[in-house]
């Protein structure tokens, strides 16, 4: 299947009750369920509703990935990946990294025991350099925002397995229609789904996408089980 075909797949999801060809938004934060103990695919519009779902379903698709997660803006997603982290964990992050994700890594994470470097991603040597064994995870953003930054995803997936560490890649400058990071082996993906993903400047969002259907973002979104994309 063509990429463009992915995307008009991904962005059409006829709505199962009344055919619409547009996903009909959903503004109830509460559903009602058949009985006191049993409970439907919806309960609380914080862990899922069908308007969110087909979002989640689509940034899944188009990024080949199994499971996506939307949220209210780029930092929100990014900042729960990072909140899965524990207090003595340690991350490596590209120095060419946006604004707001350099602040909650510099002034709030280390309140909380969770220490990070920075690093010139250009060179893998400087990367390898960097680990040590507190180190869980390493962050890539390619493109860099604001700087254009160009980092080798492949060569750091391939460092990052060498010492089990997982990794992550905010994706939100070239999309997924140019650049798939689930398939060059990163682990997690992240977005500002503000910019190129949404595409109007018209809505604020973020997006998440896995294949791992046991990674602990799922705790934090109160979503328990997982819905397979
Ligand atoms: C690369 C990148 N990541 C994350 C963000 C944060 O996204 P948001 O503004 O949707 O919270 C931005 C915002 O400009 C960005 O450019």
């Amino acid at each position: 299947m063509s990429d463009w075909t992915n995307i008009i797949n991904a962005a059409t999801t006829n709505d199962p009750l009344s055919g619409a060809i547009n996903t009909p938004i959903q503004l109830s934060s509460t559903f009602n369920q058949k009985s006191f103990d049993e409970f439907g695919e919806y309960d609380y519009a914080r862990s899922g509703n069908p308007t969110r779902d087909a979002g989640e379903k689509a940034i899944a698709r188009l990024e080949y990935g199994h499971y996506g997660y939307l949220f209210s803006t780029g930092m929100a997603a990014i900042s729960s990946v990072l909140f899965t982290l524990s207090a003595g964990d340690h991350i490596i992050v590209s120095k060419h990294v946006y604004g707001g994700t350099f602040r909650i890594l510099e002034d709030v994470l280390p309140r909380w025991g969770i220490m990070h470097t920075f690093v010139d991603f250009s060179d893998v040597a400087t990367i390898e350099a960097a680990i040590i064994p507190e180190t869980k995870a390493i962050y890539i953003e390619t493109p860099s925002n604001p700087v254009l930054n160009i980092t080798d995803i492949r060569a750091v997936v391939a460092l990052a397995k060498q010492y089990h560490v997982c990794t992550i890649a905010d994706n939100t400058f070239l999309s997924p229609f140019l650049q798939k990071p689930l398939d060059l082996g990163v682990d997690i993906v992240v977005h500002s789904a503000t910019k190129f993903l949404a595409g109007h400047s018209d809505i604020l969002a973020g997006a998440v996408v896995v294949n791992d259907k046991n990674w602990p973002i799922k705790f934090i979104l109160s979503k328990m089980p997982l819905v397979q994309r």
